[in-house]
């Protein structure tokens, strides 16, 4: 009875250490060997060594960059930092004093009552810059008619109409006809749109998605009747004089000459 009952334990013992030795052997031997006779550290080796190749080449490519401009906001210490603080919440007024004439500040601009760090392009926005004139404030109407001072207001009201063609507004209240009502129609919509999309690319690169080191910090406080409050204006005189033309009228496309197109 006991003999048996050794025998069964020693049978079933090396029963467990043939597969102990088998478990060992393909580990083993998976570490050392690949079909190819190539170690796993080897192919580690390798791996971290084209990745490091890669980023090298990134590098002096891009000149900035060793993931070929691939930067998710948790690798930008700044915009890590704003995450941390939270955001901001400035008014109108307040927000003036970001134009970048404090060394010490960092340059805010505000598009449509959203505010982004653009200190990164000081050169641009700083005193002197080139468009140091949407510095510290939000001029979302400047950016949409190209008249940077004279609209400096967060007012869109009206703004699609310099995306409207000049034969709409030539269309009077009486004796209209059905056509012509749709048509105007179709216009201010596509133009509606053509605003929303121009702001829109603005705001992306302000967000800091495309190349430019710039980021979201917060929102402008503003009361909730501001823009009732506020004068409504006309369209300003450059932007009216570059209205498209309108229907029939060729050529109003005048990039297409530089583009090469087939015409
Ligand atoms: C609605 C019209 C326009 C708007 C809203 C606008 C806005 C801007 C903004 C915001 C920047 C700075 C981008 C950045 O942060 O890197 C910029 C750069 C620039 N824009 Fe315009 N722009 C307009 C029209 C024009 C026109 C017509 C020209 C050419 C005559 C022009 C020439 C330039 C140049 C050369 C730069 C580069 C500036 C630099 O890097 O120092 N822009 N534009
Ligand atoms: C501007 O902001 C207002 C209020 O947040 C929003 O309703 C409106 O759609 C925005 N306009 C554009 C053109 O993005």
């Amino acid at each position: 009875m006991a003999d048996q009952a050794a025998r069964r334990r020693t049978t079933s013992n090396n029963a467990t250490d043939v597969k102990t030795n088998e478990t060992s052997k393909t580990a083993s031997g998976s570490t050392r060997k690949t079909k190819d006779g190539l170690s796993v550290v080897d192919v580690l080796r390798i791996l971290g060594g084209v990745f490091l190749l890669n980023c090298l080449l990134s590098y002096f490519i891009t000149n900035d960059s060793v993931l070929w401009g691939w930067r998710p906001w948790f690798v930008r210490p700044s915009v890590v930092m704003r995450y941390i603080q939270g955001p901001v919440s400035l008014t109108d007024t307040q927000l003036l004093s970001y134009d970048g004439s404090d060394a010490n500040k960092p340059i805010y601009l505000a598009l449509n009552g959203t505010i982004y760090d653009v200190s990164a392009g000081r050169r641009i926005y700083g005193p002197g810059g080139s468009y140091h004139v949407f510095a510290g404030k939000d001029a979302a109407r400047g950016f949409v008619t190209g008249c940077f001072a004279e609209d400096a207001t967060p007012d869109l009201r009206g703004v699609e109409w310099t995306y409207i063609p000049l034969d709409v507004a030539a269309l009077g209240t009486v004796g209209v006809t059905r056509e012509q009502k749709t048509y105007r129609e179709q216009e201010v919509r596509k133009a509606k749109k053509k605003v929303r999309d121009t702001l829109d690319g603005w705001a992306t690169m302000f967000s800091g998605a495309g190349k430019k080191d710039y980021f979201e910090v917060g929102k402008v406080r503003r009361g909730r009747d501001w823009l009732e409050k506020t004068p409504k204006r006309g369209l300003c005189a450059q932007a009216e004089k570059q209205r498209p033309k309108g229907k029939g009228a060729e050529g109003t496309d005048a990039g297409a000459a530089y583009r090469g197109g087939g015409r």
